[in-house]
């Protein structure tokens, strides 16, 4: 669909938290081009370049319509000369040079190849290349490496992590939770977060958020659902991080990047045959079961709102709250609490619409963030 002609510009903000950005892209053809410069740059630790192509990126993907000539992305934010000029040979050409030099360059190939292998970072990426090994089976017949149990797992199930997670399983896997947490604690308070609270229809993974209304309770619960998937047998990998969060610290707890709740990146076995509609198709393979990334988080009840926040994303969505919280309201915001420095004090939130009042901001729905 080719949508409207884009909004006239003044009305967008620099901020990803003050526009709305549904899932609908018109502009990917611009915004792949971007994240492939985005990526490259990450890659070879560039960091400002590299989040000033997310940022253009981001801006695109709020636009009603598609872009047909540099004048329709006039007087836009974070759109700079060197956006521009990739978007002018996409204009023009249907593509842009730079990026397909990089997506031919071996180094970038190689770097993604790796990285795309649950366990692996850059650094073992980069270690990896410049070792000489360019393919799976280099690393894979290499007697030197010693692959710890994560990349063993990632390996393991390649295709299975590698391949998109539909809504549909998201809902099985949703059910399988639910069915768990409840079973342990009746009052249990399951909530789905991540990019299908979003609405998007694929994820890499699927994430929740579990936690119970008694304080403290929930120190417990992660650890009950983890022994219970592990007796139902669909427990392929678990790494479980207790909570490092102490509210009493508060005061003088720096701004966090990584939050400090109790948290665990799994692996499940979902069995593909009972997916509604009866049509399988990709969610199930011959086995009749596929290996799927879950991730939960279980903070305490009274920072549930900062966590489901913190927790939906999008990532350029949470950048953006933060930089708007801490640049145009000198207070502090993370997964955890926001502070307000000229008060000098702690805001209470029980939803996420009290965040964004606490902020001046507008509510943005879930399904508006993707930025
Ligand atoms: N997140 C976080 N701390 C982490 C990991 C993730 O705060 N240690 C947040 C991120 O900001 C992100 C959200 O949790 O917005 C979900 O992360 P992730 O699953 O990686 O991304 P999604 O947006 O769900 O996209 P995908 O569909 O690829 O999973
Ligand atoms: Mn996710
Ligand atoms: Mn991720
Ligand atoms: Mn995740």
């Amino acid at each position: 669909p080719e949508g409207a002609t884009p909004t006239p510009v003044a009305t967008v903000s620099q901020y990803a938290c003050q526009r709305r950005t549904s899932t609908e892209n018109y502009n990917k053809i611009f915004t792949d081009a971007f994240e492939v410069l985005a990526e490259s740059y990450e890659l070879s630790e560039f960091e400002g370049q590299c989040l000033a192509f997310r940022k253009a990126a981001s801006v695109l993907k709020c636009l009603p319509g598609v872009v047909r000539c540099l004048g329709d992305i006039r007087g836009l934010p974070c759109l700079g000369e060197h956006t521009k000029s990739i978007m002018e040979d996409i204009l023009q050409c249907g593509r842009s040079f730079e990026v397909e030099k990089i997506l031919s360059d071996e180094r970038y190939q190689t770097l993604k190849l790796f990285t795309s292998v649950f366990g692996v970072g850059p650094k073992t990426a980069e270690k990896w290349y410049r070792a000489g090994l360019r393919s799976f089976s280099d690393i894979l017949t290499e007697p030197s490496i010693h692959l710890n149990r994560m990349q063993q797992t990632g390996f393991l199930h390649y295709k299975d992590i590698s391949r998109a997670v539909s809504k549909a399983e998201a809902r099985a896997l949703g059910n399988i939770i639910d069915e768990a947490v409840h079973a342990i604690t009746p009052d249990a308070v399951l909530a789905l977060t991540g990019g299908f609270r979003r609405g998007k229809e694929f994820g890499h993974d699927v994430d929740f958020l579990v936690t119970t209304p008694e304080l403290g309770r929930e120190k417990s619960l992660l650890p009950d659902i983890i022994d219970r998937l592990k007796q139902d047998g669909i427990l392929l990998y678990c790494d479980y991080q207790a909570s490092t969060f102490d509210i009493s610290k508060l005061p003088s707890l720096r701004f966090e990047a990584m939050d400090l709740f109790a948290k665990c990146f799994l692996i499940l076995r979902l069995k593909g045959s009972k997916v509604e509609g009866g049509l399988n198709s990709a969610a199930e393979d011959h086995r009749g079961w596929r290996a799927v990334r879950v991730d939960l988080v279980s903070p305490p009840m009274d920072r549930y709102a900062y966590a489901l926040l913190g927790w939906t994303g999008s990532r350029q969505f949470e950048r953006d709250l933060r930089r708007f919280a801490r640049f145009e309201r000198q207070m502090r915001l993370d997964n955890h609490i926001l502070y307000d420095k000229t008060k000098n004090e702690f805001l209470a939130a029980t939803t996420e619409k009290d965040i964004f009042d606490h902020l001046g901001l507008e509510y943005i729905e879930p399904w508006q963030r993707n930025a």
